[in-house]
């Protein structure tokens, strides 16, 4: 059997050409505020996340890739290998940015994995196996409230029914449901059909930036995940009573916004209070209504962030956030309403898959280490189809989710020759 021993020095990354698409991809932005440098806002299906795609699926088919596109947009570029009905050996990761993001969150696995199948091109090597880059859609739950839309679909553990039903999580704004979106970015069929089999895909590697700062502070270029940590996320709406900001007396008071500020006090500190590092949560939407700077506010809707490595730990951040909210509610005479967005478990990464990327980077000649990822990824649900790792590079600072987020080329470089190179062994096995 052909094996890729041997071939891994003669896969060699275009970096130049990558930075470069890095660059224009980060173009495709609509970002609200000017003057923000190198912000960028690409909200799922919007134009600019569109326009992106098309240009992805230009490059794509300029170099022979087959192209595939699912009901939720879900975009599959393959590299058929020698031996076409093999299980695929799959990477990919998210292109969608949150408001005032930087350029290298998701794209850099997107753009990288297209390069890594460019180098194993160039290489002459003809993988047994086809590789597949994915391009998934709605990582982030800023349009539809809830993250990992086209991953979640895939594993089969989001009813596609209630998805098409999902819509913008602020009232008034982006109410269109999944369903109207999606038809009118020219995505259609039944959402059923997006889910892939168990041995559709023989393994599944993600390129990440860190977005922590852990591989910067201790010089090593590359992390290897073994773990990601379980996300959870609510939405609590509290329902007061408004009024007159001059003429409704302090003692006569039900206002919703007061309560929502207990509430998220009370996150911050049930969470502190676990001790864990791994215990992270965050209140990162607050809705005010009627947001009025006169008038006393009647409602509020506030998204809650909880994320753990242990989920039942993240449970009792949760119920004695709870506990806070029923003594609230009576002393101020509100109503709260909670609803779960998702209560996700935690995923273990591929021993296999971490082995074959250590072997990598030993021959390679790159130090790495064994981490595990806090911020989450498409992998945590890949990870219920195909064996999953990831691969993360150093980000300046550990900042992500910024504008100012930064990843220098020789860190994505380096990332992206483990990626081919890991891709390729895994392509021959
Ligand atoms: C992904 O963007 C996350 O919020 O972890
Ligand atoms: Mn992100
Ligand atoms: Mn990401």
């Amino acid at each position: 059997m052909q094996t890729a021993t041997g071939f891994a020095r003669q896969v060699e990354v275009n970096s130049a050409r990558l930075m470069e698409e890095l660059q224009v991809l980060s173009k495709f932005t609509s970002v609200e505020q000017p003057n923000e440098g190198t912000a960028v806002t690409r909200i799922v299906f919007s134009e600019d996340d569109l326009k992106a795609r098309a240009w992805l699926k230009r490059l794509a088919a300029e170099d022979g890739l087959l192209v595939r596109e699912d009901a939720v947009g879900n975009t599959f570029y393959r590299l058929v290998g020698s031996e076409p009905d093999l299980p695929a050996v799959a990477t990919g990761s998210h292109i969608d940015a949150i408001p005032h993001a930087g350029m290298y969150d998701g794209t850099v696995g997107v753009l990288g994995g297209l390069e890594a199948i460019r180098a194993l091109k160039r290489s002459g090597l003809r993988p047994r196996r086809s590789i597949e880059l994915v391009l998934l859609t709605s990582e982030e739950p800023t349009r539809f409230g809830i993250g990992c839309l086209g991953s979640r679909l895939i594993a089969g553990i989001l009813d596609p029914e209630s998805a098409d039903n999902l819509h913008g999580a602020e009232r008034g704004k982006e109410a269109e449901t999944l369903a109207q979106v999606r038809d009118a970015a020219g995505f259609r069929g039944p959402l059923s059909s997006v889910r892939l089999k168990q041995d559709d895909y023989y393994a599944w590697v993600e390129l990440h930036i860190e977005q922590g700062p852990i591989l910067e502070r201790e010089q090593i270029p590359i992390g290897i995940v073994t773990a990601i940590a379980a996300p959870a996320s609510y939405r609590f709406t509290i329902e007061g009573v408004g009024g007159h900001a001059g003429a409704l007396l302090m003692p006569d008071r039900r206002d919703a916004l007061c309560a929502a500020a207990e509430i998220i006090l009370s996150v911050e500190k049930h969470a502190l209070a676990t001790k864990a590092i791994d215990t992270v949560a965050t209140v990162g939407t607050c809705e005010v209504y009627p947001g009025a700077v006169n008038s006393v506010p009647s409602g509020v809707t506030l998204q809650v962030d909880i994320r753990d490595i242990d989920p039942a730990r993240r449970e009792v951040v949760m119920l004695a956030v709870r506990g806070d909210i029923d003594e609230l509610t009576r002393k101020r005479e509100v109503k709260v309403t909670e609803e779960l967005v998702n209560a996700d478990q935690p995923a273990i990464c591929s021993e296999h898959v971490i082995e074959v990327i250590e072997q990598v980077c030993a021959e390679l000649g790159i130090p790495s280490k064994h981490m595990v990822s806090r911020a989450y990824h498409d992998s945590l649900f890949m990870a219920q189809i195909a064996p999953m790792a990831m691969i993360f590079i150093p980000c300046r600072g550990g900042v992500s989710h910024r504008p100012d987020e930064y990843a220098s080329p020789s860190d994505i470089f380096h990332g992206t020759q483990v990626l081919a190179n890991t891709l390729a062994r895994l392509a021959m096995e």
